[in-house]
């Protein structure tokens, strides 16, 4: 396992465009932010912004994340290592919501294992499916004034929508008013077929809503090569964690039950979370995907270390949000915060679940 020197808050190479909300110096005017099963921090790190991919610049944006909370030690490790000392081992439900910091901004992608359509579909009878109670926790106690929820999309199609329609009832029960954003992740610039559902919420009595972002790479989708390429010939630590790859089985394309062999030209397939489950490999070379080229499929930056053995690894990368997504989002989260504290209305075509789900009824009951 390669050893390294530092991760990306210490890098001097990043030093330049980071947020230095990592190194414990928020920026001036930062708006707080609690952060649930925070993972190794892809999603967080699309919020602070300040890294760059693919020779683009995602910048800094002012939010401060006070806190982040995993139960899994490694994932923290891994977030301590890049993003800072603000991310603690603890489980949720465990740990009372009055202890955790009051934050303008909650953000949490409760786990999605039990209502993934490559998982056990058990929804709220598996034991991780009511985790996103500890969300509704949190806003009753706090009253944050935006909420960003994340999971798979296949929880709007499970039991033909019964286990979103009661996750929602309970997040706008407490006062909040909820969107469902779908987002395909490749309009936004990743070369990876994989889309999120995003649950973006705000404190009722607050005008207008955040804004679904508008996509940066609509008709123009970017292929697997265009990530990954220039790392064909790397097979040392050069580019870190690039020496790294899951070698348990032998890598013949399409051997295994479930393998997925990706094409030049095409969208990289889905990165999951459990890399025995689904073998990933590369379009080119008779070997599957390395650490660095699915955490570039997933957008983190080449400073990004995963300090672990590949299988954990690729687990926590899998799991994570597309640091680039999570930006899109953060933006346009951080669009209506500040017309919020200007006093400018929000004009909004958005329209709220509970307005949807009303005209839904509406119609049904017309025709
Ligand atoms: C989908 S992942 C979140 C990934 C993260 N949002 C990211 O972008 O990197 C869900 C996380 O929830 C964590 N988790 C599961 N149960 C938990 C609990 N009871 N308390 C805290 N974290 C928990 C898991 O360890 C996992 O890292």
């Amino acid at each position: 396992m390669p050893v390294f020197k530092y991760g990306f808050r210490a890098n001097p190479q990043s030093e330049s465009y980071r947020n230095p909300a990592v190194n414990g110096k928020p920026m001036p005017g930062s708006h707080e932010v609690m952060s649930m099963f925070s993972g190794c921090g892809g999603l967080d790190l699309g919020f602070l912004g300040g890294f760059t991919y693919r020779r683009t610049l995602y910048s800094a944006l002012p939010y401060h994340i006070v806190q982040a909370v995993d139960i899994e030690d490694r994932a923290v490790e891994t977030y301590r290592l890049n993003l800072g000392e603000h991310a603690i081992v603890g489980d949720l439900t465990e740990i009372p919501v009055r202890e955790l910091p009051k934050c303008r901004l909650l953000i949490g992608g409760f786990p999605c294992q039990d209502f993934s359509s490559s998982g056990p579909k058990v929804g709220f009878a598996g034991t991780r499916g009511r985790l996103y109670r500890v969300l509704v926790n949190y806003m009753v106690e706090h009253r944050p004034d935006v909420v960003v929820g994340e999971n798979v999309p296949h929880l709007m199609r499970l039991e033909g929508g019964k286990y979103i329609r009661a996750i929602l009832r309970d997040l706008e029960n407490c006062g909040y008013d909820f969107q469902l954003w779908n987002i395909f992740c490749p309009a936004y610039g990743l070369s990876q077929s994989r889309r999120r559902l995003f649950l973006v919420g705000k404190r009722s009595d607050l005008p207008g809503h955040p804004e679904l972002p508008v996509p940066s790479h609509k008709a123009r989708h970017l292929p697997i090569e265009d990530a990954i390429g220039d790392l064909t010939k790397v097979l040392d630590e050069s580019v870190t964690n690039q020496s790294q790859y899951f070698v348990a089985t032998k890598a013949t394309a399409g051997g295994g039950q479930g393998d997925h062999a990706n094409r030049r030209g095409e969208l990289a397939y889905c990165i999951r979370a459990n890399a025995k489950a689904r073998i990933q490999f590369h379009y080119e070379l008779d070997r599957r995907l390395t650490v660095r080229e699915c955490a570039r499929l997933q957008s983190f930056p080449d400073e990004f270390v995963f300090p672990f053995a590949a299988m954990t690894c690729m687990s926590h990368i899998g799991n994570a949000v597309p640091p680039i997504v999570g930006h899109h989002v953060a933006q346009s989260v951080l669009k209506y915060i500040q017309a919020l504290d200007t006093g400018l209305v929000v004009a909004s075509s958005c329209r709220t679940y509970q307005q949807e789900q009303q005209d839904f009824f509406t119609a049904s009951n017309l025709s």
